[in-house]
């Protein structure tokens, strides 16, 4: 296999050319990576329910927006043929699109919720992995795919049994495509963002503290406080979207079934305020 031209390597635009489809790319840590993949050169499909921001986003980077529910198989595979009919091609699938909750004891569970959850957080990632391997594997170039998992699926308390369920499977289902699609020149991997204040997180917070009006910069300071190691500030879109462009670059190429947590740490800790090493 050859390795990768030098002249990529160095470049800042490190996608050059690169056709990237980006599930929930409307808003949030989706919409940051559209916009660093496209600043970085790629061209960008954004896959979302939010039409009126998702056009509009798409309209600012040069790239195109279609509607789709990653819960729908047929929707995803229309995003990727969006991309194979606009640029011939598909480099880079982000699975991105996610939803929390439902909150509650697990002797409460309505499985109506958790099989919705799971409709769009994990079947929306097998919807992607299966048809961006399709194309991938026609177009006999490689590929990336990258898939979103959370800080939830390595420690408990963190979020919802039904969201920490339906991201630790996912860690899993990167693993064994991965296993599958590396003798295609595919590589899997995975990103586990911890804390960053998107609409996703703060209604979240708002429920669980019952605080209807809190702000954005309320959960930020409730987060670098008690959520990373990184005192005094908390992830933020950029650093996943910084972590999901080196992942999808050639930076990372012979990284494959990787997860990639991006927590500022806080995974790694028993407590953000150890005593013992003072
Ligand atoms: N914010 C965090 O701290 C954090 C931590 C860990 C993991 N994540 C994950 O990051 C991903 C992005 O979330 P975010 O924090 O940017 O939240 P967000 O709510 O701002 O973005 C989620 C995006 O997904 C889209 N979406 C929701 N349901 C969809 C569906 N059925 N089909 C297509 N698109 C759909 C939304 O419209 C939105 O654009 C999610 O998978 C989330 O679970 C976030």
């Amino acid at each position: 296999m050859e390795l990768p031209d030098e002249r990529q390597k160095f470049s800042t635009k490190r996608l050059m050319g690169k056709v990237a489809v980006i599930t929930g790319g409307a808003r949030g840590i989706g919409a940051a990576t559209a916009k660093v993949f496209a600043q970085n050169g790629a061209h960008i499909v954004i896959a979302d329910i939010l039409d009126e921001l998702g056009t509009k986003l798409a309209d600012s980077i040069g790239g195109r927006y279609i509607h789709c529910d990653v819960s729908n198989e047929t929707d995803v595979e229309s995003a990727i043929q969006l991309a194979l009919s606009w640029k011939g091609q598909l480099d880079i699938m982000f699975n991105n699109a996610g939803i929390s909750g439902p909150e509650g004891s697990i002797t409460n569970l309505d499985m109506k919720q958790l099989n919705s959850l799971l409709s769009i957080n994990l079947n929306g990632t097998v919807h992607g992995i299966k048809h961006a391997a399709r194309a991938m594997i026609k177009g006999g170039r490689g590929g990336c795919i990258l898939c979103t998992s959370s800080s939830a699926a390595l420690m408990s308390g963190l979020a919802s049994h039904a969201y920490s369920l339906s991201k630790e499977a996912i860690i899993g289902l990167v693993r064994t495509t991965a296993c599958e699609l590396g003798v295609h020149g595919i590589r899997v991997n995975c990103i586990s963002p911890h804390g960053v204040p998107s609409e996703m997180l703060v209604t979240a917070y708002r429920k669980l503290l019952k605080k209807v009006d809190m702000k954005a910069e309320e959960v930020s300071e409730m987060v670098a406080e008690k959520g990373s190691l990184l005192r005094g500030r908390c992830g933020s879109f950029e650093d996943v979207a910084q972590a999901a462009l080196f992942l999808a670059s050639e930076d990372a190429g012979f990284i494959t079934a990787h997860n990639l947590v991006i927590d500022g740490g806080y995974t790694s800790a028993s407590t953000t305020k150890s005593f013992i090493y003072q």
